[in-house]
């Protein structure tokens, strides 16, 4: 049996009729940019969300980056980041005119370790950039006292993370902003690029909407230079049939991650992941780690089973931050981990046979 790492095929035909009159419906009202669908969409979303007010923007990395500027981040600030993440999370720092510092994650959750925040705050600290890394929540209650304590703003990247929440709250209860994005393989996924703005305060909702749409007051008058980053009619209302089904598809994620647990557990030689008990991890991706990551993908791959690392490099070793001066052994659990993190298929789709197919070639792979 064949199980690839996402099937997109298979969730679009389970909504295509819908989809295709969403679809219909933008072109007849020519409502290309912005308009209406994603009007809807954005109240829909803010929502689900439990936030006042949400913003679509053009991509989820556009977003962290509009948030930044929305609190004024830019120029001589600098804003702390998880030393693994997908590289949009720390981009949109420099993006911003400021300056990227890594901090070390959590050896069980993967997740920023506040502790490490606390170590790299210095006077030029304006904000931190928490990452709900594979869709588990990071400890937002602990990094919000510790930004209270500096004066410091939290953008949280959710692009991993919609629906997530801590001990039943919604993440759009911390922080000052939330960046999503909807990249087509994410838990909630548009048909193209988009992402979306959070927020619980009018006035930074307004900021950043002005913002992402050339720092317009009217048609032609603009208050400050700013950039183009504008959801398209096509993929709200894309979006908006496709929130209608993200609860199931969550609830379908978590069930698979449990018979992955429960299959994986007593494997040796393969950790599962570590989870905080009452949050609700969403599972955009299933991570485990071994010893042996790139012969057991490998010999999945022979098996026709696709995996993926996220991240097979991590953020302070990538070339891009060489100018930081880092070595692996100022981030050593991400250094480490980058080799041996493998990202199992996680899809709502996924059956359980297929789950059973994945684990007995990791057992057959670990037995030998
Ligand atoms: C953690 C994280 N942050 C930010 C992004 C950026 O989102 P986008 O690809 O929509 O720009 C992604 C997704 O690619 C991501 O996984």
């Amino acid at each position: 049996m064949r199980v690839p790492f996402v099937d997109l095929k298979a969730q679009y035909q389970s909504i295509s009729g819908p989809i295709q009159d969403a679809i219909a419906r933008v072109i007849g009202d020519t409502a290309f940019i912005r308009g209406k669908y994603v009007e809807e969409f954005e109240a829909n979303f803010a929502g689900f969300c439990g936030a006042k007010f949400c913003l679509g923007v053009g991509n989820g990395t556009d977003a962290l980056f509009i948030a930044l500027r929305a609190l004024g981040i830019g120029q001589g600030d600098e804003v702390i980041v998880p030393a693994n993440s997908f590289i949009a999370t720390s981009e949109a720092v420099t993006m911003a005119g400021a300056r990227v510092v890594f901090a070390e994650v959590d050896p069980i959750t993967y997740n920023i370790d506040p502790a490490q925040i606390a170590a790299k705050i210095t006077p030029r600290t304006k904000g931190i950039i928490p990452v709900h890394l594979y869709g588990q929540p990071a400890d937002l209650p602990t990094i919000c006292d510790l930004a209270a304590k500096h004066g410091l703003k939290v953008v949280q990247d959710c692009a991993q993370a919609h629906g997530a929440a801590i001990q039943g709250k919604p993440l759009a209860a911390y922080g000052d902003m939330l960046a999503f994005s909807f990249y087509p393989g994410k838990n909630l996924g548009a048909y193209g690029d988009a992402g979306a703005v959070l927020t619980n305060d009018a006035g930074l909702a307004d900021r950043a909407k002005m913002f992402a749409n050339h720092g317009r007051i009217s048609k032609y008058d603009h208050e400050f230079e700013a950039v183009n980053s504008r959801m398209d009619g096509i993929q709200g209302a894309i979006l908006n049939v496709k929130l209608g089904h993200l609860d199931e598809w969550t609830e379908s994620r978590r069930r698979n991650a449990a018979i992955y647990d429960e299959l994986l557990h007593p494997v040796p030689g393969i950790t599962t992941p570590g989870t905080v008990s009452g949050n609700r991890h969403v599972y955009h991706l299933y991570v485990i780690r071994s010893g042996n990551r790139d012969a057991l993908a490998a010999y999945l791959k022979e098996k026709g089973i696709d995996t993926g690392v996220h991240y097979p490099i991590a953020l302070p070793n990538l070339m891009a931050y060489k100018y930081l001066g880092h070595s692996p052994a100022d981030f050593p659990i991400s250094s480490r981990y980058q080799s041996e993190i493998l990202s199992l298929p996680m899809y709502a789709e996924l059956t359980r046979e297929m789950i059973e197919t994945v684990v007995r070639h990791i057992k057959d792979f670990c037995s030998k």
